[in-house]
């Protein structure tokens, strides 16, 4: 009898994953000037011990004004590097699972308070705020400043952005890159013909409104080692009439895979305030399917999954390669453990915590040693 397929390994342009769990990037605004503080050392640490295959830090700016909030974390300059490299140090002193860092600018969605302040935009003359950037200058939401539209200038200068955070991120090791081309930040806001009213060669047709991601996606391709791998998050729909859909999203999963994209991670919504989101259990995992017929490349699939069941159904089934995992895994940080031992998988677990293994699931985790003394 095969055991279940969450925990088969599987790879990622080229990087091996000890089974199909992905943590999924997400923000902790406890950053200082765009450095990693101990917030992140203890919260990177424990997802370290998860289990999981891969760990995806935030969304990281890649510049002071591509930041959602002023408590982003950034790659921008010799002090984010390095205080990202003292959390990287301690994490892989004590674990050997994979860093993914999903590199990112929150075009006209930047400049925000906390999201436990309200998560308000800030006026650019307030003190925690700044003028947003976006592919025309059109607000996210009513009475909102508008973002400025970038220029040749501006669109060269946030690419090269881009790119010289992916050079930092190669030097500091990271295993991967995934760009963030959803939840209606600048990437995504280019794609979307609700955001982008561009009237150059960068809006208007489809192929216009991907010019930019995929220009951005060729040039951290590029910047980045070839042999590790460079992936792309998408939001599948704007779930707003006459905006991007599926269809569009197979069309730019399609043009990234030939340009060598190693994944697509496939979300959804945070364009519009006007989205209405089918919010329930795998609710993006149609969009993944969809994306998942239509091109080659491994497919993750991620949003209310919760169960252990419902995870293994959508993999085995091949709705997506692989799941990822957000609020889950905050709620319960040894989900991977829990979904093993329910499956009938295996999992890594430190030294320190092998005598935790419950009497019933004697093969619980993958060690040499016996687990009891
Ligand atoms: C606290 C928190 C922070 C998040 N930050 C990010 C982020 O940095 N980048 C991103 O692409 N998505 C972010 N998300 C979205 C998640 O990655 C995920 O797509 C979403 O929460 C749905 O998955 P879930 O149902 O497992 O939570 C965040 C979500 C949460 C709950």
């Amino acid at each position: 009898m095969s055991g279940p397929k969450l925990f088969e390994p599987s790879e990622v342009g080229g990087l091996s994953l000890a089974n199909r769990i992905v943590i999924a990037p997400m923000c902790q605004y406890s950053a200082e000037d765009g450095c990693m503080t101990d917030w992140h050392l203890i919260h990177l640490g424990q997802l370290a011990l998860s289990g999981a295959a891969l760990l995806t830090i935030e969304a990281t700016a890649v510049e002071p004004e591509g930041r959602i909030t002023y408590a982003d974390v950034g790659l921008w300059d010799d002090a984010t590097e390095a205080a990202m490299a003292r959390v990287l140090e301690s994490v892989r002193r004590h674990s050997d699972m994979p860093i993914a860092l999903q590199l990112a600018h929150a075009g006209r969605k930047a400049s925000t308070d906390l999201p436990w302040h309200g998560g308000k935009q800030l006026a650019p003359d307030h003190a925690n705020g700044w003028q947003t950037v976006a592919p025309s200058p059109l607000a996210f939401a009513e009475g909102e400043n508008p973002p400025a539209a970038l220029d040749r200038d501006g669109l060269t200068r946030v690419r090269d952005a881009f790119v010289a955070a992916a050079h930092r991120a190669a030097r500091l090791g990271i295993d991967a890159v995934q760009l963030h081309g959803a939840h209606g930040y600048l990437l995504h806001q280019f794609l979307s013909p609700l955001s982008n009213r561009r009237d150059d060669e960068y809006g208007g047709s489809l192929e216009n409104r991907l010019r930019f991601p995929l220009e951005v996606f060729d040039a951290v391709r590029a910047a980045f080692p070839a042999d590790r791998a460079v992936t792309m998050r998408v939001s599948g729909s704007d779930w707003v009439e006459g905006g991007w859909d599926a269809e569009q999203t197979i069309a730019f999963a399609q043009a990234l895979e030939t340009r060598g994209c190693a994944a697509i991670h496939v979300s959804g919504g945070g364009l519009d305030p006007r989205q209405e989101i089918p919010v329930g259990p795998s609710y993006q995992v149609p969009l993944a399917r969809a994306v998942k017929q239509a091109v080659s490349l491994p497919v993750v699939a991620v949003g209310l999954i919760t169960d252990y069941e419902q995870a293994e159904a959508i993999v085995g089934t091949g709705d997506a390669d692989l799941i990822a995992l957000a609020r889950t895994i905050l709620y319960d940080p040894r989900w991977p453990w829990h979904a093993a031992a329910h499956l009938g998988g295996r999992v890594k677990a430190p030294d320190q915590y092998l005598r935790s293994q419950p009497r019933q699931y004697r093969s619980l985790f993958d060690v040499e040693g016996s687990a009891e003394s």
